[in-house]
């Protein structure tokens, strides 16, 4: 990671207009990286994310004997085929990225040989027992801190089990992970989840040939079953433009009383864009309509203009489908009229830092009346935010989202921590200023 930084914001700013592109999706940049990895030949994936995430991918696959070369967002991988990675000689370093090593594990889990896998501070404090779990009820040796709980995970892999395997929460990275280890096992494998997550692990493996069913089980549990193929072909994909980084700009159109962004090319599947939906509920004046396809994934643009907003509530299988945005949902409850309600939202705990601590904790510095529960919160809107000092707690979003609330805050807003954004968004502040002007100085810390 770079060196510290703080941004200096001075807000409000007078108006937010423009036409923007975000970069590539993680969640499957990070996928098309590892399935490219044990496919048999040259793939070549346009539009791959060059954030610290994702090229914490390339370097553990590269620790595999996985040859990557990146140009100009284009990624050219020549995959070993599923039986050819090689054992590593160091240890894996996921730095601050949960998706690469949960999902990283699932394809270690069917490999014949020892690896370890380690991440950075923030990493090493995320549970890990919710991939060993299933991993090792499939036949895997996985061991870790804690009673298994905590990275560095030492794998020791080979000939897998197929199971099913019901998940206690809904997360696409342990779903995923499973699904991975799958591909190595003796029949179809099957994930059960207690809401949607998202499925763009499903939707790749199926555009690769490989058999993947979803349905909804006899106990109303979400299943998806793959079946291990003989290989998995090159892949020719482009990835489209991530929600997730999207949802910063359209959050900021929709408080800010003179704005009108419009976001090209970016990524709809219905398993993201849970924002959209609570945005309607809230009265929001936004759009999204679906232009195109790329990576087995609708692809559109997003409309969004200042808006008169209500409050919300926010919770059930909505969160999971939303679960990145949480932070913004928070914030734009802060300009809405009433009492907003998040709740089921106790996954926000174990992210990148504890993010219903951490925006609690930044939205009462701004002057919102805010209350943390265990698994969401309570805010009372509108509230007019007073600019304020924010800490990032090492946490990508957390420092985005402060950098939108500074843009509608007044006066001084210096947000710590603003290196971060180099974790999922690289071009950040340079889009923040293309909408918004010059109004953001980063320093050093
Ligand atoms: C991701 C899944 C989500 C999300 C994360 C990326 C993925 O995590 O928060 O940013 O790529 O599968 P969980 O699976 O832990 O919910």
């Amino acid at each position: 990671m770079a060196a510290s930084q703080v941004a200096v914001i001075r807000g409000p700013v007078r108006k937010l207009y423009g036409r923007v592109r975000v970069p590539g999706d993680k969640s499957i940049s990070h996928r098309l990286a590892m399935l490219a990895a044990v496919a048999d030949g040259e793939s070549e994936i346009e539009g791959f994310l060059e954030a610290a995430d994702c090229l914490s991918t390339l370097a553990c696959l590269n620790r595999l004997g996985v040859r990557t070369r990146l140009e100009g967002g284009r990624l050219r991988v020549s995959g070993r085929g599923r039986r050819g990675l090689e054992e590593p000689a160091d240890v894996l370093d996921a730095g601050n990225s949960g998706t690469t090593m949960r999902l990283l594990a699932g394809i270690l889990a069917g490999q014949p040989f020892f690896s370890v896998l380690t991440g950075d501070d923030s990493l090493r404090r995320r549970p890990m027992d919710r991939i060993v779990r299933p991993l090792t009820a499939m036949g895997a040796q996985i061991m870790g801190r804690v009673g298994d709980r905590f990275a560095p995970l030492a794998v020791r892999g080979g000939d897998l089990r197929a199971i099913c395997y019901r998940s206690p929460v809904a997360s696409a990275q342990v779903k995923s992970a499973v699904l991975l280890a799958g591909l190595y096992a003796d029949g179809p494998t099957t994930v059960v989840e207690p809401a949607p997550s998202r499925d763009h692990t499903e939707r790749l493996l199926r555009g690769l040939g490989v058999h993947v069913e979803t349905r909804v089980d006899a106990e109303g549990g979400f299943a998806a079953q793959v079946t291990p193929p003989t290989r998995i072909p090159p892949i020719r994909a482009r990835v489209p433009g991530d929600f997730s980084s999207a949802a910063f700009w359209v959050a900021a159109a929709v408080v800010h009383p003179d704005a009108e962004v419009t976001v090209e090319g970016v990524g709809l599947n219905p398993t993201r864009t849970g924002f959209l939906e609570v945005l309607d509920l809230m009265g929001a004046d936004v759009r999204a309509e679906v232009m195109g396809e790329a990576a087995g994934e609708p692809v559109g643009t997003v409309v969004a203009r200042s808006s008169k907003l209500r409050a919300a509530e926010v919770r059930g299988s909505l969160i999971p489908r939303l679960i990145d945005e949480l932070p913004l949902v928070a914030l734009v409850a802060c300009f809405a009229e009433g009492t907003t309600v998040i709740g089921d939202a106790a996954e926000l705990r174990v992210k990148e830092s504890d993010r219903l601590a951490g925006v609690a904790d930044g939205l009462t510095r701004l002057g919102v009346a805010v209350r943390e529960e265990p698994d969401g919160l309570v805010i009372t809107g509108p509230a007019g935010l007073a600019g304020a000092e924010l800490d990032a707690r090492g946490d990508h979003r957390l420092a985005m989202s402060w950098a939108v609330a500074a843009l509608v805050a007044s006066g001084e807003t210096r947000v710590v921590g603003a290196e971060t954004v180099a974790v999922s968004y690289p071009g950040f502040w340079e889009t923040l200023a293309e909408l918004a002007g010059p109004v953001a100085r980063l320093r050093p810390a």
